[in-house]
């Protein structure tokens, strides 16, 4: 054990409940803020279900502050916030850029104010692969220019990651890391947690997993035109299990006080890319079940192609996903399955 309090925002959501099971096994004390935007409060017994150790959890507004300080009051000694925090529907971004600018931007100028104020050293932001656009060069490295972003959700993550910078040059002593995710899927293996996309998923794994449990008639494949191998478009899908891994080796570096520079950014992906007709296949083959799927027309936004060059992380954070595509399809399946009581 080594006891050190992380709090993590949006802790009852996707990939930071899959976090808080990894961090309360690798020893921390994990303090969930999260509003139940965009999860459900049973998550937090899941949470515990999994790891026999109950997260605290506080249901409040992160663009509260106050309600926000009561916490920082109440909870002392917190060592880094992980802040994942943030409404992530891109298209939606798109029809309503203030709600937007406004959730994901007073959350961390807040949580950031707070820290300076209660002298909490060290945040972990939840950053995309979205701010490289789509880049000339790939793999991704680090070092691949950032570009602003299409969508209104994109430049939340752009600009968040300059205010954490220009916040740890303000404020000596304070180190930001900025964890720029590809495209995470799967679920827990107890299946006990995972994603809960609400109504009618964007996202490709859901909408597939929903397809195979007949929930959708059919996927559609967004453009089978485009310049790669089989013409559909190619992404790096991480399993959320290891992204949830490299957070915790993210504050292991900040406990260990292992940071070159006060604001550090890493890519988190495999290092390998998938086509969308790579993930039908592979879930067919992982799962059994046949898919019902057509070719459509491309989706406005898209990027051709992206995936990461994933050496830096492995390199520095000591950490490199491990399960394989059709172990983490399998994965999503069976959290799916579970959901709907399907045998
Ligand atoms: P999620 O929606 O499942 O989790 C986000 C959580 O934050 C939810 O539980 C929601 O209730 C909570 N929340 C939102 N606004 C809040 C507020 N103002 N106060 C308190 N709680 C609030 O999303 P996720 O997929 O787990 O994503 C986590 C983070 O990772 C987000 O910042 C997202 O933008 C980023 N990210 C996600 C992906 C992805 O594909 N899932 C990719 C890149 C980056
Ligand atoms: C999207 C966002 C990205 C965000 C990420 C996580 C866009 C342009 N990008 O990534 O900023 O960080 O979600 O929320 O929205 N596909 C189909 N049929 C479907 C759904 C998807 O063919 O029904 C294809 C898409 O065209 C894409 C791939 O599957 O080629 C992956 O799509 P998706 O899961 O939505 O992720 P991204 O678009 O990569």
């Amino acid at each position: 054990m080594n006891g050190k309090k992380i709090l993590v925002t949006g802790g009852t959501g996707y990939i930071g409940s899959h976090t808080v099971v990894e961090l309360q096994q690798a020893g921390y004390e994990v303090v969930i803020v999260d509003n139940l935007s965009n999860s459900e409060a049973d998550v937090v017994d899941r949470i515990t279900e999994i790891t026999g150790n109950s997260p605290k959890f506080y249901k409040i507004d992160l663009t509260d502050s106050d309600a926000l300080r009561e916490v920082f009051v109440k909870e002392k000694d917190i060592f880094s916030a992980i802040h994942f925090a943030a409404f992530k529907a891109v298209g939606e971004s798109v029809e309503k850029p203030l709600m937007y600018y406004r959730n994901n931007l007073n959350s961390l100028i807040n949580l950031l104010d707070l820290s300076g104020e209660f002298k909490v050293k060290n945040v972990v932001f939840s950053s995309s692969c979205t701010v490289y656009g789509q880049p000339e060069k790939l793999p991704v490295t680090e070092q691949t220019p950032v570009i602003r972003p299409e969508s209104p959700y994109g430049n939340t993550k752009r600009i968040s990651e300059e205010v954490i910078q220009e916040f740890t040059i303000a404020h000596s002593g304070f180190n930001g890391i900025a964890l720029r995710y590809f495209n995470p899927i799967g679920a827990h293996p107890s299946a006990l947690i995972g994603e809960l996309p609400r109504g009618v998923p964007n996202n490709l794994v859901p909408f597939v997993t929903q397809t195979a449990a007949g929930l959708r008639d059919q996927l559609k494949i967004f453009g089978d035109d485009y310049n790669t191998p089989d013409g559909t478009c190619i992404r790096d899908y991480i399993n959320v299990v290891d992204l949830a891994k490299a957070h915790v080796a993210a504050i292991s570096r900040q406990v260990n006080g292992k940071m070159r520079n006060s604001f550090e950014v890493f890519n988190l992906g495999t290092g390998q890319g998938a086509s969308v007709l790579d993930i039908v296949k592979g879930f067919e083959k992982a799962t059994g079940k046949k898919l019902n799927y057509t070719m459509a027309e491309r989706r406005l936004g898209d990027v051709e192609q992206i995936y990461a060059n994933a050496s830096y992380a492995e390199k520095e954070l000591n950490w490199k996903a491990e399960k394989t595509l059709e172990e983490t399809l399998k994965s999503a399946w069976e959290w799916e399955k579970k959901l709907r009581n399907i045998e």
